[in-house]
C-alpha cells in the first residue's frame, strides 16, 4: 500500500519495518486506532498513524495528552519486534533515542532524556512516548505511540511551565512532514541491530546522573541520587547508601520542573 494521507498519497520513502503511513485529521487516539486495527486484521505491522488532532490524546498513567489540530506529531507505530515480549522496554529508550536524534538532525537544538520516556529541551518536555504492548500466544504485537509538540507557540494552563515545542525552542516553524520523515529514517536504520547498547546511548542524553531525584509513585515519593539504568530498564537510585530499583513513576529533577 502507498502512504497515504486520507487517500492522498504521500511521497515518504519508506523503509522497513515500515510499510505503510495512513495520515488522518482527527482521531480519538492513534494508540487506540492501532489497536482497532490490530484486532480487525493480520496485516497491519509496519503501519504508521498520524493525526491533526487527537480528541481523546493518552498519556502514562491514564493522563489526558493536549493533542490541538496541526501543530504537533501525534504518531502510532504498529510493529511485531523480533526480541523477546520481556526486552520490548528496550523499544521505548530506542524511541526516545531516535526522536532526540531526529530533532537534533534537523533543528540542531541540544535534546535531553528522561526515565522513563521524555524527551526534554532545556529541562521542558517536547515529546511523550506510550508504548503499549499486545501481547497473546502468537502474534504480539507493540504499538510506539509518540506526541512531538512541533509548532505550539504557547501551552495553556500547568503546562507553561512543563512544556515546550521545537518551535519555540529553535525560534521557527518547522514541516512536521519533515521531521516525521527524518524521525522513520533514523528509527528504521537501528531497527535490525537494536540490542542492549541502546541502554547507552540513551544514558548518554540523561542529565541528572549523580544529581539528587525525587520518584513520585501516586502517593509515595522515593528521594536519592539517580546511579544508573539496569538492564532491565529499572532507574537505580541510591538512597543513603543504598541501592534501589525503580519501575515506574515520575522523575521529579531537584530544582527543575515536574514534568507530566
Ligand atoms: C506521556 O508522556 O505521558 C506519553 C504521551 C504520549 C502521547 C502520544 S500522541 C500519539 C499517541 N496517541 C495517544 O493517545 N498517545 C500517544
Amino acid at each position: 500500500m502507498e502512504p497515504e494521507s486520507n487517500g492522498t498519497s504521500l511521497p515518504l520513502r519508506l523503509s522497513p519495518p515500515f510499510k505503510r503511513i495512513v495520515w488522518l485529521d482527527n482521531v480519538d487516539s492513534t494508540n487506540d486506532q492501532a489497536r482497532r486495527w490490530i484486532a480487525e486484521s493480520d496485516e497491519v505491522s509496519g503501519t504508521v498513524v498520524v493525526a491533526n488532532k487527537q480528541s481523546r490524546g493518552r498519556g502514562r498513567l491514564g493522563r489526558v495528552w493536549q493533542s490541538p489540530e496541526n501543530v504537533g506529531l501525534w504518531v502510532s507505530i504498529v510493529l511485531q519486534p523480533a526480541r523477546p515480549v520481556s526486552e520490548w522496554f528496550l523499544y521505548t529508550l530506542y524511541t526516545a533515542v531516535t526522536v532526540a536524534d531526529a530533532i537534533e538532525s534537523m533543528t540542531g537544538i541540544e535534546v535531553h532524556l528522561k526515565w522513563p520516556n521524555d524527551v526534554l529541551v532545556r529541562g521542558r518536555k517536547c515529546c511523550g512516548i506510550l508504548l503499549e504492548t499486545i501481547a497473546r500466544e502468537s502474534n504480539s504485537y507493540l504499538i510506539v505511540g509518540a506526541g512531538i509538540n512541533v509548532n505550539q507557540e504557547t501551552f495553556p494552563g500547568d503546562l507553561k511551565d512543563t512544556a515546550t515545542s521545537i518551535r519555540i525552542e529553535s525560534g521557527h516553524e518547522v514541516s512536521r512532514r519533515q521531521l516525521l520523515e527524518t524521525w522513520l529514517r533514523v528509527f528504521s536504520e537501528g531497527w535490525d541491530t537494536l540490542d542492549t547498547a541502546v541502554l547507552q546511548s540513551w544514558k548518554k542524553k540523561v542529565q541528572y546522573w549523580g544529581k539528587e531525584v525525587t520518584v513520585v509513585q501516586g502517593e509515595k515519593r522515593v528521594t536519592g541520587l539517580a546511579v544508573d539504568i539496569d538492564t532491565d530498564g529499572a532507574l537505580i537510585i541510591e538512597t543513603a547508601g543504598m541501592r534501589q530499583k525503580i519501575y515506574a513513576g515520575d522523575v521529579v529533577v531537584e530544582n527543575g520542573p515536574i514534568l507530566r
